[in-house]
């Protein structure tokens, strides 16, 4: 049977891809009917609750969209075989993180719910479905997809099998921004080789994106690229933070240098914003699935390279703590440190590999009370996130509602996201609540570090020698 258009799409993850991503799907298909499916019982209630606050991702503007298309073409469900066998097109966006054991352990990404969907799509799906790859993959995924969708049938005694078409359409958003990031991306690429499927691909986008904007590419150029972009962007973090420590040493203002270096247009200032090392779910887990192939490939060299990429984002996240413990006399045990900002950037509750988790163990190891406020993660999240630190040491931290409760008493603040609140913090009061000498260490830049100085803080902020803080 020949389709002429899509008229279901089903999406395997209801995650921070799926959902927004299919949201946007519906706002300008509404002529489509878009099932996102997900074994997560949890997490498809959160999609479906009568309270949109309750949604499971935070995402400016993402509220709006589902309040107008949920239960009009925009479904959530758990029953994932009903929305396979119902779709015209099916997107795989399940999670593909790195691997923690066996070959490939700590690089190589773990295919297993990819592996999973292709084997229920096979077993669910009808014939001619356009299997769509929206997760990130290492390069040559599709094949495997392809041959799992074909060899799967082998047991079934039905005498035609089904065939599929297998696409890579990679996704681009970046968290916090995601709606934004969907309804006008800088590019939407379109990987593979049958004609048929990439025109009704190509279609549905282009009910909102302008035609010159969607590109076509080989199945293994679409994956590689997306791999490169991802390395491409976490590279320019990482130089930008080496030469941050360079700033520290010498008197360099890291924000003069940026601009200046970002004002070379063949350079540009997007991505050089200094930090505490990038964080989210995909910078490290992609440049190191990039790693192992390239050491699958025998490349080294290559693989060498893009693995100081990953070293210098840790050697950042550690160069922090170990600062903090030193300008603290050597000694944080007894003494309480606030956190401020716990997800990995702001606009997200999402704190996945975020670089607040690595410097609140460090801490926490060194015996300190950590108070965090984050306006957006939740006290089960961050519990979660540092479990790992309470099977080592005994460990004292507690979330707070507010800037002020989690400074009351504390010695330092350290702010790790630039959430907006944090530009214009009442310093002359939040000095009047913290044991002295209070410090302030400021790793976003984010902060008015001159009234903080002026209010009694020693100010700390990254890249910049600490006499540059202190002049006001
Ligand atoms: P996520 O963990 O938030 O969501 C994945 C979802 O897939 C989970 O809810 C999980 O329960 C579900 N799932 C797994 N196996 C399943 C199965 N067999 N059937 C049904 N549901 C299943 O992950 P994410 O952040 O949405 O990322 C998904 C993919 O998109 C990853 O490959 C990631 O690299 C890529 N990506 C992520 C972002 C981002 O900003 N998070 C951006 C671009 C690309
Ligand atoms: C990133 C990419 O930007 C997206 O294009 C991509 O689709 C996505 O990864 C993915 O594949 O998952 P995301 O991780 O959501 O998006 O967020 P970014 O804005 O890229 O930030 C990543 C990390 O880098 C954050 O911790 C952020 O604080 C940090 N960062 C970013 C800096 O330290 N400096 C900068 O100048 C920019």
């Amino acid at each position: 049977m020949e389709k002429n258009e899509i008229k279901k799409i089903c999406c395997i993850g209801a995650g921070y891809v799926g959902g927004p991503t299919m949201a946007v799907f519906a706002k300008y298909c509404p002529n489509i009917q878009i099932t996102v499916a997900d074994i997560n019982e949890l997490r498809i209630n959160a999609w479906n609750h009568k309270n949109t606050s309750k949604l499971p991702i935070f995402e400016p503007g993402l509220e709006e969209i589902i309040i107008r298309r949920r239960n009009k073409n925009l479904f959530f469900t758990c029953n994932v075989e009903n929305a396979i066998s119902d779709a015209d097109m099916i997107f795989i966006s399940v999670n593909t993180p790195t691997k923690t054991k066996g070959i490939g352990a700590g690089k190589a990404s773990d295919l297993k719910w990819v592996e999973a969907s292709a084997r229920q799509i096979a077993k669910y799906a009808k014939s001619n479905t356009i299997v769509v790859e929206k997760s990130t993959l290492p390069v040559r995924t599709a094949e495997t997809i392809k041959n799992i969708l074909l060899r799967s049938q082998e047991n079934d005694l039905k005498i035609e099998k089904k065939s599929f078409s297998v696409l890579s359409n990679p996704e681009f958003l970046s968290e916090g921004q995601a709606i934004k990031d969907l309804e006008n991306p800088d590019r939407v690429l379109i990987g593979g080789d049958d004609e048929k499927a990439i025109r009704l691909l190509t279609n549905i986008y282009l009910n909102w994106i302008p035609a010159h904007k969607i590109i076509k590419t080989n199945l293994w150029s679409s994956e590689l690229s997306k791999l490169t972009s991802n390395a491409f962007l976490a590279q320019r973090i990482s130089s930008i933070n080496s030469i941050s420590a360079i700033c520290e040493e010498t008197g360099a203002d890291i924000n003069q240098v940026k601009n200046a270096v970002g004002m070379d247009n063949r350079i540009g200032q997007q991505f050089l914003k200094a930090g505490p090392g990038f964080g989210g779910s995909c910078f490290q887990k992609d440049i190191l699935n990039l790693v192992y192939l390239c050491e699958y490939y025998k490349l080294d060299d290559v693989a060498n390279y893009w693995q100081g990429v990953v070293d210098i984002n840790n050697w950042q996240k550690s160069r922090i703590s170990k600062l903090i413990l030193d300008y603290l006399f050597g000694n944080v045990s007894g003494k309480k440190i606030t956190i401020l900002g716990f997800a990995f950037k702001a606009n997200t509750n999402d704190t996945r590999q975020s670089p607040s988790i690595q410097i609140c163990k460090d801490l926490l190891l060194e015996g300190a009370e950590i108070s965090i406020y984050d306006p957006k993660v939740e006290k089960d999240k961050i519990e979660d996130d540092l479990k790992f630190v309470s099977y080592q040491v005994e460990t004292k931290w507690s979330r707070k509602d507010s800037i002020e409760e989690a400074s009351k008493d504390s010695d330092a603040i350290v702010v790790l996201t630039e959430w907006e609140e944090f530009y214009n913090i009442n310093w002359d009061f939040i000095y009047t609540i913290m044991r002295k000498p209070a410090w302030v260490f400021d790793t976003r830049s984010c902060i008015n570090y001159q009234k903080a100085n002026k209010a009694g803080f020693n100010v700390w902020t990254l890249g910049n020698a600490m006499e540059n803080n202190s002049q006001f």
